[in-house]
């Protein structure tokens, strides 16, 4: 797998979200880093376009145990051609239910490219983070 660009995507009204995901990303260590903050309304009206030689990590807080319902459009109109993705989903230590998987059926249906599922629980934080890693 051939990775030219990381493309970060996040949702993250507090900033937990954000900080996961430039973790992971440092962990990578990657030659080039696009941040797509997609907090803001307006930051919401371009879609998300990837190609097979981007890696999405893509982290959004769970609110009522789903995925932020406001971030429904914009997830549903990505277009990920044959994108490896990582997928985070931060939570207030409450409940996540299955917005891991919402999250991942977001991305499978916009293209990217499941390899394999692995969820990882970080304790002992409140702002504990489980992931499904996608790839090629
Ligand atoms: C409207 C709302 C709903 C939330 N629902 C949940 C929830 O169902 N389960 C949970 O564990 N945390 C819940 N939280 C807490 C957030 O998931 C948590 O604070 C998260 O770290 C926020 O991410 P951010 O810092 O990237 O904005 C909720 C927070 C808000 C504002």
């Amino acid at each position: 797998m051939n990775i030219e660009t990381v493309k970060l995507v996040c949702f993250s009204p507090t900033g937990t979200s954000r900080t996961v995901i430039e973790s992971v990303a440092r962990g990578l260590n990657p030659e080039r880093i696009e941040r797509i903050d997609i907090t803001t309304p307006d930051a919401r009206i371009e879609p998300l376009i990837t190609l097979e030689h981007d890696l999405i990590i893509i982290g959004v807080p769970v609110y009522m145990g789903r995925i932020p319902a406001l971030l429904t459009d914009w997830l549903n109109a990505i277009q990920a051609e044959n994108t490896p993705a990582v997928c985070v989903v931060v939570y207030g230590n409450r409940v996540y239910d299955d917005a891991l998987l919402e999250l991942r059926d977001f991305m499978i249906k916009g293209g990217a490219i499941l390899l394999y599922p692995r969820k990882s629980i970080l304790t002992p934080s409140t702002c504990m983070m489980s992931k499904f890693s996608f790839g090629a």
